[in-house]
């Protein structure tokens, strides 16, 4: 098969949110902590009646509608969760029932998990299939889907919700490269999950945040490399339209651009120029070590590489700041970003997009995508159309602080619990949405569609 990658986008997120500065005031947080310090502007929540099983129900079915996909067609369905649900049972086998229904039980594929890098290792699971002997012509489908909540303290505000569906088959609009990925993987406690009775992670948050930088330098390292070796010529960031990140919170991402940026002017990459050589020529010769702890090296990265942020990163960051970290989705929902904002000028054929996965523990690589003018369902316009993420976003209810930790203090109750019913209020969500209604005695889950 040949351009293998993503042929259709849907996505998920719950109506339910919060706005950033209200939070801000709420919980005593110097005002603009949120929205500037972090970069973020609002965060979307599963209430009682909704949980990644029901997210991922919802964004499957409404995929293969919108795009007019016979559930017969998948012939491999991979899953990326961090929300651990069953222990064994994955939450593929919870979406067979969409599949069942209309006979086909052919499917392949099961969850991976690994902190927010599980989307990607699912990703990379359905292309490698579609790309190999084992391929039997017919189509992968991805599904990312996590609830991001954490304790109170100061990681509460870089929760979020959201499920993303990508249908994966030959020539497709957002094509593989695949011989160009540049992985980085090691053993460290940045954020964790090791209390099975609690939905919430144990994260140490600084060195979260110098992990994932250390992981970006490395994994661009690996992927110019590769570049380097097929291509004859030096990587630079501006062989590249577009950088996607994953999107803990956005303040993350304006850093890690511009660690890209200091990687090119230490690599003597062609694209530096010369204010910003004077600018970062002091840092030169930092250690590593010294250049993650170094907040002058900061700043002074972040101004140089502003204007190519604005150009490059900035259009893939709505639906991250709108919506808050999505674990496993929050990546792809940076990519969505990007087909919302510029599907009609992306069409030109070999435009490329960069983008980098990290999931704590720690898991990452950077992989490129080449975009290309496909016709009807499969174009980029038409993604765009389908994902509606204008009308997702309007169409939030907003709910005050109070009412948030409120819904915060009924789930960790409801996690792991059994024998109960939710209040099936189903007045926020759409038609065509799942949500949760009892779990039984067995712990058995049941869910209705509105
Ligand atoms: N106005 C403007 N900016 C402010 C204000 C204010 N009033 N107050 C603080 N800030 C800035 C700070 O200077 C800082 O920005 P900087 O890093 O550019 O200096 C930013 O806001 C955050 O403030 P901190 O004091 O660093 O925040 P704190 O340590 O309380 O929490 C953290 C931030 C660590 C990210 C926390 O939210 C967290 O642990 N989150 C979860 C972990 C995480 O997401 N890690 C990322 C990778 S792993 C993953 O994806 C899960």
């Amino acid at each position: 098969a040949k351009n293998v990658g993503i042929l259709a986008i849907d996505i998920y997120f719950p109506p339910a949110c919060v706005q950033q500065e209200a939070l801000e005031t709420h919980d005593g947080a110097s005002k603009g902590k949120y929205t500037i310090g972090l970069g973020q502007d609002c965060m979307s929540f599963c209430t009682e009646v909704e949980d990644v099983i029901s997210m991922s129900l919802t964004v499957v079915t409404s995929l293969l509608e919108k795009y007019g996909i016979d559930a017969k067609q998948i012939g491999r369905l991979e899953v990326g969760s961090e929300t651990v649900i069953d222990k064994s049972k994955s939450i593929k086998t919870f979406l067979m029932q969409i599949f069942e229904k209309c006979g086909n039980t052919d499917i392949e594929g099961v969850d991976s998990t690994n902190a927010c890098y599980g989307g990607t290792a699912a990703l990379f699971n359905c292309v490698n299939w579609v790309e190999s002997n084992s391929w039997d012509g017919r189509y992968g489908l991805v599904v990312c889907t996590d609830s991001a909540v954490y304790a109170e303290g100061p990681a509460r505000p870089t929760g979020g919700a959201a499920a993303i569906a990508m249908l994966v088959g030959p020539d497709a609009p957002i094509s593989f490269e695949s011989k160009y990925r540049g992985s980085h993987m090691s053993h460290v406690y940045d954020f964790y999950k090791p209390n099975l009775a609690s939905e919430y992670p144990v994260v140490d948050g600084k060195l979260s945040q110098t992990c994932y930088l250390m992981a970006l330098d490395s994994c661009y390292k690996s992927y110019c490399h590769k570049y380097e070796k097929f291509e004859g010529k030096q990587f630079s960031l501006s062989d590249a339209a577009y950088f996607v990140f994953h999107s803990p919170y956005n303040k993350l991402v304006q850093k890690s651009f511009a660690r890209l940026y200091f990687n090119d002017f230490l690599r003597n990459a062609s694209s530096v120029d010369e204010n910003a050589k004077e600018k970062l020529g002091p840092f030169a010769n930092l250690s590593g070590d010294e250049s993650y702890q170094s907040r002058d090296l900061e700043k002074a990265s972040q101004q140089v590489a502003k204007p190519l942020y604005d150009e490059k990163v900035q259009p893939t960051t709505l639906i991250p700041k709108q919506v808050g970290n999505m674990y496993t989705a929050s990546l792809y929902a940076a990519f969505a970003s990007l087909i919302h904002n510029k599907h009609s000028t992306l069409v030109n054929a070999g435009k490329r997009v960069i983008l980098f996965s990290y999931g704590s523990g720690l898991t990452s690589t950077i992989f490129s995508l080449q975009l290309r003018d496909i016709q009807h369902p499969f174009s980029l316009s038409n993604i765009a159309r389908v994902m509606d993420v204008d009308g997702k976003l309007k169409s939030r209810h907003e709910f005050p602080p109070e009412k948030f930790v409120e819904t915060l203090k009924v789930m960790e109750h409801r996690y792991g619990a059994k024998e109960f019913v939710t209040s099936k209020d189903s007045s926020l969500l759409s038609p065509g949405t799942f949500y949760l209604t009892e779990v039984d005695s067995m712990y058995r889950r049941f869910y209705s569609e509105k």
